[in-house]
């Protein structure tokens, strides 16, 4: 569905190359984890993707979208390729809203703008989307203001929101980082119905490699703006090759296996 090829992101304001000649693509149905530490280039790989980057960063190479380029495209046809096709979520739902309009005001008019319902049925749909994702008393929701919501009902307004467009692929950039562990843990939830029920296509970018692990099915791990190694997620977990790779697993170990000691000794004391 997506294939990159020699992605080269610079900073023209100051010749920083921010992403090196990076390859990689995925297939339908399928999610692709984006994994590295922090200023590796994620976000910005999305950002190429989508065309969200600013006018200042010059991006090089190809990104074919069912074989439309869209480095190519102008902010017009990206404009219109985000409203129905490509779909972001980002770390902060609360960014993704005009404060001063309603949830069902944004909502309503996300799905007007994109065709995707007629005025008559653009509540049903609505109530319909946020249904899907366990929001409970949608037609209250569609009546308050993004303040008024947690971040976890955030979160799972704009993978409703996702839904209703019917985008053909989510890419969602650190979605849960911003959460507490218990929203965290519902909204991943969610991301992984979204795969299993809606067979949805996405790009996953999380620090956290136990949400990988359950989410994706192949990882691609990034540093300092390259791309170091890749492969099927059992196969990065179980077989790291690249030192880095090697790194990142070990310490999750060491750091599970230090939770797990502190946890069994806390029971013990008990
Ligand atoms: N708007 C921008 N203009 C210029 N350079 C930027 C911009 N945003 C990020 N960068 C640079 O690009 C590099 C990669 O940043 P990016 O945001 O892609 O990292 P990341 O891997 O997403 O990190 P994190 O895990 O912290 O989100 C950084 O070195 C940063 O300095
Ligand atoms: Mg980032």
């Amino acid at each position: 569905m997506l294939q990159v090829s020699n992605l080269t992101i610079k900073d023209t304001k100051n010749g920083q190359v921010i992403v090196k000649n990076i390859s990689f693509s995925i297939e339908a149905h399928t999610c692709l984890a984006i994994v590295g530490e922090s200023g590796s280039g994620k976000s910005m790989t999305v950002k190429a993707i989508s065309g969200l980057h600013n006018p200042w960063i010059h991006c090089n190479g190809k990104v074919l979208f069912e074989r439309v380029n869209l480095l190519g495209q102008t902010t017009k046809a990206m404009q219109e390729i985000r409203g129905n096709q490509i779909f972001m979520i980002f770390q902060d739902g609360t960014s993704a809203f005009d404060p001063s309009c309603t949830i069902g005001e944004t909502f309503s008019e996300i799905l007007l703008e994109n065709h995707q319902c007629t005025k008559k049925d653009v509540e049903s749909s609505m109530i319909a989307a946020l249904e899907k994702v366990l929001l409970r008393n949608p037609l209250e929701l569609l009546k308050k203001y993004p303040h008024q919501l947690s971040g976890g009902m955030l979160q799972r307004t704009m993978i409703a929101i996702s839904l209703a467009l019917g985008a053909k692929l989510i890419i969602a950039d650190e979605p849960t980082t911003a959460l507490d562990t218990i929203t965290q843990y519902e909204v991943v939830k969610e991301f992984i119905r979204l795969r299993q029920e809606y067979a949805a296509t996405m790009i996953f970018i999380s620090h956290d490699l136990g949400i990988v692990r359950k989410i994706a099915d192949y990882v691609i791990l990034m540093k300092d703006g390259e791309l170091v190694e890749e492969g099927p997620v059992e196969e990065i977990f179980q077989h790291p090759k690249s030192s880095y790779a090697k790194y990142l697993i070990g310490t999750r170990r060491e750091l599970g296996e230090n939770y797990n000691q502190l946890m069994g000794g806390n029971l013990q004391n008990a």
